[in-house]
């Protein structure tokens, strides 16, 4: 089967009003294959709703090829450019973008009244918009208006009218964003039901790293308009592809290590570390783990991969603890889910599992930033700004 949607070295760049060219979209490859669920991730800035509308045809990039369900839809070699009603997909907007004048019905049925080719008789689109309806479940709503729904009804209206032309690729940017936690963490299941069911391509946009991880098969991790990584979510949690993709999903612990390749350790200022086979063996390289790695032990285990630290606070997050332990200049975070006897100022060692440990190159630019020891992720930071 032909890939749902599939884009090759695609380029967009946009001037600002001050002359300086922003790359919103640099030399970007993805194949999304027919029903995934495919979320583009990345900090704010970083590109994703120019993808977006670049698939959609509201954007022409400069260059590069765009294909959906086999059919190019842009292409600056073949000089192809195919307008957004004709590439067969529909876009679902932050506000959901209902008309507060319409009733659901007149909402749904609006993209069939506006459509350039094949007009439809009144009858034929009563149908569609009756079995679009139907299909989200929302059949007994069909004389009621925007303001007399709740969030997830409006929700499933939007979806109702993205689906209602038959398009098999749906595009959302950031959908959920306007709804507060509870609210969204109810509709975002729904609207994964919905997909499953019915079918459909997803491609979502999001800069929430627990949405990504929750709604995709597979995750597109953007940066300054490249694609960093694109894998499933465990993948890309697991088997980062750069320091970036590390820090940016989950949280990390990090420290700087040199590689000593007679004993087969990295040397740290925590002391000797060995890492699983297999891991590259830079000179210079930032060792990083993951909170939940790391083991806490009140006796010396005697071996690598153990730094002793101080226990400076513990956080009750209720599903686990997180220590925060000083270890010489670097703050170290670690989550434990079983209880221990710790308490502040006790002198612990961490111990760490060599399969656990994430090695990237020390090239300074790849770094997120100078300070050493543990990282909120930035995909937290940038949710709190934004919300
Ligand atoms: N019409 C435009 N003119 C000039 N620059 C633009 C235009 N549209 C987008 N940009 C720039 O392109 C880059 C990518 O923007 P884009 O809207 O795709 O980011 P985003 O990842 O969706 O961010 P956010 O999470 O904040 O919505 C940004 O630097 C932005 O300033
Ligand atoms: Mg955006």
């Amino acid at each position: 089967m032909e890939p749902a949607v599939q884009i090759d070295r695609l380029t967009k760049e946009f001037t600002r009003r001050d002359g300086t060219l922003v790359k919103a979209i640099d030399d970007a490859d993805l194949v999304v294959e027919p029903g995934e669920f495919v979320v583009l991730l990345g900090p704010s800035g970083c590109g994703k709703t120019t993808l977006l509308r670049t698939i959609a045809g509201l954007e022409t990039p400069d260059r590069g090829q765009i294909r959906v369900s086999g059919k190019t839809v842009f292409s600056s070699d073949e000089r192809v450019l195919v307008t957004p009603s004709q590439r067969n997909l529909s876009m679902m907007f932050q506000s959901y973008a209902l008309w507060p004048h319409m009733t659901v019905r007149n909402n749904v049925r609006y993209p069939l009244e506006n459509r350039r080719a094949g007009k439809m008789s009144r009858s034929q689109m009563q149908e569609k918009v009756e079995d679009s309806l139907a299909t989200v479940g929302i059949s007994d709503l069909i004389d009621q208006y925007p303001g007399q729904l709740s969030g997830g009804q409006q929700q499933r209206t939007a979806l109702a009218r993205a689906l209602v032309d038959g398009s098999r690729v749906v595009l959302f940017d950031e959908p959920l964003s306007n709804v507060d936690a509870q609210v969204r963490e109810q509709l975002r299941i729904e609207l994964l039901a919905t997909q499953r069911r019915l079918g459909f391509t997803a491609i979502f946009v999001t800069h929430d790293q627990a949405e990504a991880m929750e709604l995709a098969t597979r995750i597109a991790v953007l940066d300054q308009g490249k694609v960093q990584q694109f894998g499933t979510p465990e993948e890309i949690y697991r088997s980062p592809a750069t320091e970036y993709v590390a820090t940016f999903i989950g949280s990390t612990n990090r420290m700087a290590g040199a590689w000593d390749s007679s004993a087969g350790v990295f040397r740290t200022s925590h002391g000797p570390i060995r890492v699983g086979d297999g891991r590259p063996t830079p000179k210079q390289a930032n060792l990083l783990w993951r909170p939940e790695d790391g083991g806490l032990s009140q006796e010396d285990p005697g071996t690598t991969n153990a730094i002793s630290g101080t226990v400076q606070a513990m956080l009750f997050m209720g599903s686990h603890t997180e220590y925060i332990v000083q270890c010489g200049e670097d703050r170290m975070r670690i989550w434990s889910s079983r209880p221990t006897s710790l308490s502040v100022d006790d002198h612990v060692w961490i111990t760490l599992d060599p399969e656990c440990v994430m090695v990237f190159e020390d090239s300074s630019d790849s770094r997120p930033s100078d300070e050493a020891g543990s990282t909120e992720s930035a995909a937290g930071r940038s949710a709190e700004v934004v919300s």
